[in-house]
């Protein structure tokens, strides 16, 4: 298993995920963000959530997708995403409104230490359906080897 410590956005050589930098439409008013499928969203929006006020030291996640694809944004504070393809680990700090992370189908992911301040927006390919999300570690790890025996 390969750990690869990412501790500053900003560093692109991320491997199990793609960051997205998002131009900032600043000017003497302050800055803004647009987020626009296709242009600097890569699928379809067909939903957006948001995590806040999560309590000091609860981590959320601790799931993966069958088919869902993500744009993690980091609007406000900080928080820590872990992701895992069943074979690398990554760790990446979102901490910056101006990059998205993007997250495929078929990733572990963990989100902790979310700071007191952080909005976590999420835009989705998808509704939300449940029976899309693996939810039990083993049974990715499973999901993970059976695509790829059907890969070879
Ligand atoms: P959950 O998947 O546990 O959140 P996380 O993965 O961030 O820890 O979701 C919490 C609850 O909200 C759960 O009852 C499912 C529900 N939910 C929706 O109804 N719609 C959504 O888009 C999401 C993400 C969750």
């Amino acid at each position: 298993m390969t750990i690869v410590k990412i501790n500053c956005v900003g560093e692109y050589k991320i491997k199990l995920a793609k960051l997205i930098d998002f131009e900032i439409k600043g000017d003497s008013r302050g800055s803004l963000i647009s987020l626009e499928q296709y242009k600097n969203v890569p699928f379809d929006v067909l939903r957006i959530y948001y995590i806040f006020d999560t309590r000091t030291g609860v981590s959320r996640g601790f799931h993966a997708h069958r088919h869902l694809e993500q744009v993690a944004v980091c609007v406000k504070g900080r928080c820590q995403f872990h992701l895992d393809n069943g074979k690398q680990k990554e760790e990446i700090a979102l901490d910056s409104p101006s990059v998205g992370l993007y997250i495929g189908h078929n990733i572990w992911r963990e989100m902790h230490d979310f700071s007191d301040d952080c909005v976590l927006l999420v835009l989705a390919s998808d509704y939300y359906h449940e029976d899309d999300y693996i939810r039990s570690y083993d049974e990715f790890l499973t999901s993970v080897k059976n695509n790829d025996s059907q890969t070879k």
